[in-house]
């Protein structure tokens, strides 16, 4: 069946560049005599249109994603709390339960005469993508996510504007550091895979980085603090993933909603507190959070959103489908969408900015 309207969703997080790939899919589309629509926040536009004064899908034109390409968050909306195949819904017993509404959102796709989907997400976004593609739905998934944790692609959009924006508040906090002889803790985002505290804390020059993928024991981190000290070098920068855990002991959580996955945050307090009480050295606490998220995306970040979004309608026209566009350079390929949800790209303790980071003399808390 010939493509002559396409939807376009972001879900999960928002990262910079979802709107430069919003715009490249339009633009791309139109040339080919598609019309676009945007599903608000994730799928909810088109699972409770009733919530939403334009039904819940927008239209897409190059009119309406012009100008764009610059701007941080996403024009679509988006929500971690949206799973069609687990979605949560308040029971008449008051409590919260997940229901699978895929089958609902595939007749509202039908409704709506939306012959295919490209999906802007992350780990989950992309396994909700491969399921409602196994279902028959024509899906395309853009990799997505500032932790670059996505298997299967070099890169994921995002990631490069996050580093960036660490190594800038890296960069300022050594100044003030260094002025008044502290320890700096800073807490970067990144669950399960350290990639943005490993390269923004090479990048910044930290003396110390926590990362999810090795358990850290603070005493280790304590003594390269001390050993500065006594080589006259008073500051000391310390790096730590929001999913960085000691040895033994388990990563440190915010809490948990219906529907989401639990929240991270506080690690980089407790490291603090405890280098704080071994070292004797007055320490400071940053937690950059959704900063990390937020604002314009690098010129990195916006070229591969655009080569994604292009690559995207690209694969939709050649009538492939249940893929997911990959950064494989010099190329953007495609890989099935069974081969990456649920794997999960970790750092890999033996890569080559790991042995940098060593032959710098960082400390890995290990
Ligand atoms: O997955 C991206 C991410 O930024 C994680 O690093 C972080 O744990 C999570 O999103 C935070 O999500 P929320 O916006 O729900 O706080």
């Amino acid at each position: 069946m010939k493509i002559k309207r396409i939807a376009i969703n972001t879900g999960g997080g928002d990262a910079p560049g979802l709107n430069a790939v919003i715009r490249a899919i339009v633009l791309a589309a139109t040339q080919r005599g598609w019309e676009c629509v945007g599903i608000r926040d994730g799928y909810n536009g088109l699972l409770m249109p009733e919530h939403y004064p334009d039904g819940g899908l927008m239209p897409l034109t190059p009119d309406t994603v012009r100008g764009i390409t610059h701007l941080g968050g996403t024009i679509l909306g988006t929500t971690n709390r949206g799973n069609p195949l687990s979605y949560p819904v308040l029971g008449e017993d008051g409590q919260y339960h997940e229901i699978d509404r895929s089958d609902e959102l595939l007749d509202a796709f039908a409704d709506n005469k939306l012959d295919a989907l490209v999906a802007i997400g992350g780990d989950g976004s992309l396994g909700i993508a491969g399921a409602l593609a196994n279902k028959g739905l024509r899906v395309v998934g853009v990799p997505k996510t500032i932790d670059n944790d996505l298997d299967k692609t070099v890169a994921t959009f995002g990631f490069n504007s996050a580093v960036y924006f660490a190594t800038e508040c890296i960069d300022r906090l050594h100044t003030t550091a260094a002025s008044h002889q502290r320890i700096m803790v800073v807490e970067v985002m990144g669950r399960y895979a350290g990639w943005i505290a490993l390269n923004s804390g090479v990048a910044g020059t930290a003396d110390a980085i926590l990362l999810p993928e090795i358990p850290y024991d603070i005493t280790k981190v304590a003594e390269k603090v001390q050993s500065r000290t006594a080589h006259g070098r008073d500051f000391s920068i310390v790096v730590v993933a929001e999913g960085a855990r000691p040895i033994g002991g388990d990563v440190t959580i915010i809490g948990k909603a219906v529907g989401q996955a639990e929240r991270l945050g506080g690690v980089g307090h407790k490291v603090g507190a405890a280098l704080e009480a071994l070292t004797g050295k007055e320490t400071r606490v940053v937690v950059l959070g959704h900063l990390l998220r937020g604002g314009k995306p690098t010129a990195y970040d916006r070229l591969l959103s655009l080569r994604f979004g292009a690559a995207a309608v690209r694969a939709l026209a050649e009538g492939v489908t249940g893929i997911m566009v990959a950064l494989d350079p010099p190329t953007v390929n495609y890989v099935p969408l069974a081969e990456v949800a649920g794997r999960m790209k970790q750092v890999p303790l033996d890569c080559d900015t790991m042995l940098t980071g060593r032959d710098l003399g960082i400390n890995f808390g290990d």
